[in-house]
């Protein structure tokens, strides 16, 4: 997995823009943040930064490696009718009369090339969350390409960097196609991978829908934008009602679960099982941990690896959402009758290379988003970063190779998903308290009231999206842009 992080030529300059760049940062905080015990001396600042992104170095590849496999998939997004609570039928929007939609499989390698044709009634585009993909297919109208009017195509071609668990959905009124059931799981294997028994694919989602069935039809309403988005009163694994999954005693099974929700984050556990967390937002961690420690937000992925016991057979176990005071219920295994089979033994996956950024905090923030609402706008609240309803956001500019510290600050008391597109980072700290999480993500929940710092090291260049994954707080202003240059 790991590459050399990048050429010298390129390197060396973006050393010296870095250089530049430290100097006026470590200035203006030194005056500020002195009584702090900060460290402002302006070289030792520089030192440590190039220190950082030098044990960022081989965390992950730069450049995709084109094996010349071009995967072809044809995507149609169009309204049909489907039940996802029988026995009423909903009207959905969905990509190829599928709800939810497809799971694209593909090899670390190929080239994944999709002609997204739009039927709905209002344009559409497809974003790739979480895959590091050339700038132009990023899928995000108003920045990174115009939207696919209604009867159009649009081709999106690239090749995956990360092996891992990502998804894809439109990002223009997302709020309303995500909802209404556009969204499906793209999942990159790598030949590495381990050999588990059996491999399960979960889209958690919840939707709001009427007594006869139909799908809630107001969207981004009052309610919506003055709590954590649109929560629905029914919830669903894979478009299903507590859907029952079988499995065998024994077995040792990979799931890759994705969060496809507007605004509703799950805390999955699964009581009298052994499931650890191997991969976070599609990358692998550096220290697996149990099941029942992740707050799985909108946008968020998780891979776990779940061994069914061997003394099993005919039992069922629940699989629960805790995040709520009230737990509920998202579905069921079931265990098999037959006898136990041998479970596959090998170590748990983790990450390759991971920075130990201990001394991260020796850096000045670089930038601190403020995350808030206020009274306006055309839905009546509008969501704010920085004080800026989007799209009349200011652009963060960044440099590639460098180390970043981002502080989130919520000054709100609703929860906001973070997304930074093209880009991996790690949490540092919640709160001005370190926090040890040993694994990338590309979304991070900032609760309320709370203030979260972010490390991370730009790879990837372009203009990209920063929005909160609460697609109703999104759809009323809260989104920004870092170009990373
Ligand atoms: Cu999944 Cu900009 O989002
Ligand atoms: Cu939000």
């Amino acid at each position: 997995m790991a590459t050399a992080f990048s050429g010298p030529g390129r390197g060396a300059i973006m050393a010296v823009k870095g250089v530049v760049f430290l100097v006026l940062a470590a200035i203006s905080v030194s005056c500020a943040d002195s009584e702090l015990g900060l460290d402002t001396d302006p070289t030792r600042v520089i030192a440590l930064s190039r220190q950082l992104s030098q044990e960022f170095n081989g965390a992950y590849p730069l450049s995709p490696v084109p094996n010349g496999n071009v995967r072809k998939v044809e995507l149609n997004a169009s309204e049909f009718e489907s039940g996802v609570r029988p026995p009423y039928l909903s009207r959905v929007w969905g990509y190829n009369q599928r709800v939810p939609g497809p799971v694209i499989r593909m090899a670390l390698g190929e080239t994944l090339e999709v002609k997204l044709t739009n039927n709905l009634p209002q344009p559409t585009s497809i974003h790739w969350h979480g895959v590091r993909v050339p700038n132009s297919m990023d899928g995000v109208p108003g920045l990174t390409q115009k939207a696919v009017p209604l009867g159009k195509s649009f081709v999106y071609r690239f090749t995956p960097k990360d092996a891992g668990t990502f998804w894809f959905h439109p990002h223009f009124r997302s709020s309303e196609q995500v909802e209404k059931g556009l969204h499906g799981v793209l999942i990159v294997e790598d030949p590495a991978d381990p050999p588990y028994s059996a491999e399960l694919v979960w889209m958690l989602d919840d939707w709001l829908l009427e007594k006869d069935g139909s799908i809630y039809d107001q969207f981004v309403t009052h309610h919506d934008l003055a709590h954590d988005g649109r929560w629905g009163n029914f919830l669903t694994v894979n478009g299903q009602f507590r859907p029952v999954f079988m499995v065998n005693p024994g077995d040792r099974i990979r799931i890759r679960m994705v969060n496809v929700a507007n605004g509703r984050v799950f805390l999955p556990v699964i009581p009298g099982m052994e499931s650890r967390v191997i991969m976070v937002d599609g990358m692998a961690v550096a220290e697996p941990f149990l099941l029942g420690n992740f707050d799985l937000a909108p946008g968020n992925r998780l891979d776990v690896d779940l061994v069914v016991p061997a003394n099993s057979a005919g039992r069922t176990f629940a699989v629960e959402n805790r995040f709520s005071r009230q737990p509920s219920l998202l579905a069921f295994l079931q265990v098999d009758m037959q006898k136990a089979k041998d479970t596959p033994s090998f170590d748990l996956p983790r990450a390759g290379h991971f920075p130990d950024w201990k001394e991260a905090e020796g850096i000045p923030v670089h930038h601190e988003f403020i995350l808030d609402a206020e009274r306006g706008g055309i839905h009546g609240i509008s969501w704010t970063i920085d004080g800026r309803i989007w799209p009349r956001s200011q652009v963060l500019e960044l440099w590639a190779g460098q180390f970043y510290r981002l502080r989130f600050t919520n000054r709100s008391s609703r929860l906001h998903p973070m997304h930074l597109h093209g880009q991996f980072f790690r949490l540092l700290s919640r709160n001005e308290r370190d926090t040890d999480e040993r694994f990338w993500r590309d979304t991070i929940l900032v609760g309320p009231r709370e203030s979260v710092d972010i490390g991370l090291v730009p790879t990837d260049l372009g203009l990209w999206a920063n929005h909160c994954h609460v697609l109703e707080h999104a759809e009323a202003g809260m989104m920004t842009a870092v170009r990373v240059n």
